[in-house]
């Protein structure tokens, strides 16, 4: 058992804690000055079904949040079990991510083939979160496909596996 109340060891406590906590895994992007741009992100969240709403949390160092916070426009791909690669590349710095990846501009904003969801999105004001920003974001449409969820947990990537198909949660 580890008990931390103290700077560093908080610090490294917490970042064990947070990897225990199984994460989506999207890439959000924008398009800026007809140039795509697009990040890694497991900050993802749903917010408020009525009306539509996410919230993304971006490193303040951040290149896309720069530009997010320029256009006002942000999609968020969530990727499938197959797209580890994809995460991977866009986990990087460099305006060069999107070379040789295949991808279409949907109502101008980047659309990954593959994803499992896509969703279009309104910039609203961003939230101070310490070293990140939150972006809160209206939903403006939505793109659902089959397939199986990428995963990221104790820094690996993965999926997820239901222990019962018969139960659903109505939530
Ligand atoms: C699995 C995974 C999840 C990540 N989640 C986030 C996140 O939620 N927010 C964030 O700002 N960076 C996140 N990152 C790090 C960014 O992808 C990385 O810092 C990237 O280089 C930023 O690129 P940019 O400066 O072009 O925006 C994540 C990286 C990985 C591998």
């Amino acid at each position: 058992m580890v008990v931390a109340t103290s700077d560093p060891p908080l610090y490294d406590a917490f970042r064990e804690a947070m990897a225990e906590v199984c994460g989506p895994v999207t890439i959000v992007t924008t398009m800026e000055d007809g140039r795509p741009h697009g990040t890694t992100v497991s900050a993802f969240t749903s917010l408020s079904l009525d009306p539509p709403m996410v919230s993304v949390a971006l490193d303040r160092r951040s290149d896309l949040l720069a530009m997010v916070q320029r256009t006002g426009r942000l999609a968020v791909n969530v990727l499938s079990a197959d797209q580890e690669l994809l995460a991977r590349r866009f986990a990087r710095k460099g305006a060069d991510k999107f070379d040789g990846v295949a991808w279409t501009a949907d109502d101008g904003l980047p659309r990954l083939p593959g994803a499992i969801a896509w969703l279009r999105c309104t910039v609203l004001p961003v939230i101070d979160g310490g070293d990140h920003v939150i972006a809160l974001a209206r939903v403006d449409q939505v793109i659902t496909l089959p397939g199986q969820p990428l995963t990221y947990h104790r820094r690996r990537f993965g999926t997820h596996v239901a222990l019962r198909d018969d139960l659903a949660v109505d939530a």
